[in-house]
């Protein structure tokens, strides 16, 4: 592929002031015979389609050694060194012993210590494609190209148009209105734009309606709205937040029940006060619980009576079930105000309707994205659409189905270690044990020795969550998962 010969969206211009225009009519005059930019002669320069060909086939020879295995002895001392140094500047040690090579294959990463793991967390759900995957390697060549780093609020370049064209069409493709979109560098920061948005379009009302078990990200703001008291450690509040229970899969009729009672409770203690209603539709670092369509919607209409904005948080959700949001998999285009979403698409964003657009100067950064991220971000979305992702029986829905009931047999197969399997589509995990943080981390930490990565989520009970990379997972990939994880519980300690 010719560089980004993929751009195809109009790209708005500034007009020139009569001395600048003055200035470039020595340039204009043989730029205007040509139908490309000098970058465009650039991209399509067949040396670099050559170079291109050259690092892919250096990388596949390299990768293709790789295969699940533990750290080498003769790395194991410099690795150790590596990690203590982490610890040092970071001001503590890693959950893991965690750092990579800088190559892997697919679902398969190198460390470097030398040991190959299956990676079915990929940095809680970021690596959508693995590792060293062709089609992201090419797209960050063509971003390195480019002739700036990073992109902001001042300078971008026609990709960022492409990137941002890209999560509106797939939002609204099914009926949501959802035409602007925000490009921002964390999950964090788009959930701070999706609440600056609501809070200026709904002032001076400034409360916040949101599930127990929330988790929105760290900065000042998200450590408020997430319902986790010690990730809030002496920081003082930044504004009011009411929790509502979440759906209990055991029990669906009536944990709806309870959580819309309480909604109307506190629309009627708070009338008019209520900026925001903010929500992830699967709960993530709460514990992967589900939501559904009839959970949602008895939630959302009253809040949509009530003029209440509904900001779903997709940062963790997006691309794992039958849709790109999971919002469109539980069928509530109609509530989506305000979508966040990060992660898998490498570049964060807040998608939002006309109606909340801002009337006012409040959003805008220096960073939007670095360009390898636009770039490998919009390389991401193609994947997950050609690669059969998406639709009732894709392949998210099928691996996870499969995935999730190899689990189920585990549970049978171990009655004590395994209960579940819980979650949706590419959101799986399991229950170790007692449920305990600890048992679960004991758990963790053996299945990485061995080779399996996977990460704790949830406060009570703590699971173990899996986020495979579902632009390059295969069903032998989960049966290998499967297989490390069964090993994994037969020799815990
Ligand atoms: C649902 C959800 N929202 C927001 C965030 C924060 O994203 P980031 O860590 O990129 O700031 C996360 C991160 O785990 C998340 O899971």
């Amino acid at each position: 592929m010719p560089g980004f010969g993929y751009i195809t969206a109009d790209v708005p211009f500034c007009p020139l002031s009569p001395t600048i225009t003055a200035e470039l009519t020595f340039v204009s005059q043989s730029a205007n015979e040509s139908t490309e930019t000098v970058a465009d002669a650039l991209r399509n320069d067949p040396r670099l389609a050559q170079a291109k060909r050259l690092v892919a086939e250096a990388i596949g020879d390299h990768a293709s050694r790789l295969s699940v295995r533990p750290s080498a002895e003769s790395l194991k001392s410099t690795f150790a060194d590596l990690i203590d140094r982490l610890s040092a500047v970071r001001g503590g040690p890693p959950i893991w012993p965690y750092l990579s090579s800088g190559l892997g294959r697919g679902a398969y990463v190198e460390l470097a210590d030398g040991s190959v793991k299956l990676d079915f967390i990929c940095g809680i759900g970021v690596h959508g494609a693995g590792h060293s995957d062709p089609g992201m390697v090419a797209a960050a060549i063509d971003a390195a190209i480019e002739d700036t780093v990073m992109q902001g609020n001042l300078q971008q370049n026609p990709a960022s148009v492409v990137m941002m064209e890209k999560l509106t069409a797939l939002a609204q493709a099914s009926g949501a209105e959802l035409p602007h979109c925000l490009l921002s560098t964390s999950g964090a920061m788009a959930n701070e734009n999706a609440l600056k948005i609501a809070m200026h379009h709904k002032t001076p009302a400034d409360r916040v309606l949101a599930f127990d078990n929330a988790f929105a990200g760290r900065t000042f703001a998200m450590a408020t709205l997430t319902d986790r008291p010690n990730y809030r450690m002496g920081l003082p509040l930044t504004f009011p937040v009411d929790y509502l229970p979440f759906r209990d899969p055991a029990n669906p009729e009536r944990s709806t029940r309870w959580a819309v009672d309480e909604l109307h409770r506190l629309l009627k203690r708070h009338p008019g006060r209520y900026a925001a209603f903010w929500a992830e539709p699967i709960a993530g670092e709460g514990g992967y619980y589900p939501g559904s369509h009839e959970f949602f919607t008895a939630l959302c209409q009253p809040l949509k009576d009530a003029g209440v904005p509904i900001i779903f948080d997709e940062v963790q959700s997006f691309s794992r079930t039958s849709r790109p949001f999971a919002f469109q998999h539980y069928g509530l285009d109609a509530f989506a105000d305000i979508v966040t979403v990060g992660k898998i698409t490498q570049v964060c964003a807040t998608l939002y309707s006309s109606e909340m657009k801002p009337t006012g100067p409040i959003l805008s950064q220096t960073f939007t994205g670095a360009t390898a991220s636009i770039a490998t971000g919009i390389e991401m979305l193609n994947r997950l659409e050609s690669n059969n992702c998406f639709g009732p029986s894709g392949q998210n829905m099928q691996l996870a189905s499969s995935f999730q009931d190899a689990l189920a047999s585990l549970a049978t197969k171990y009655p004590d270690l395994v209960r579940g399997p819980y979650g949706e589509g590419m959101m799986v995990a399991f229950t170790p044990g007692d449920g305990s943080f600890d048992f679960a981390k004991k758990l963790m930490m053996h299945l990485f020795d061995i080779g399996l990565l996977g990460f704790v989520c949830g406060g009570d009970p703590t699971r173990i969550r899996f986020l495979p990379p579902p632009a390059t997972t295969t069903q032998a990939h989960i049966d290998h998962a499967i297989e490390l994880l069964d090993r994994g519980l037969a020799t815990l300690p």
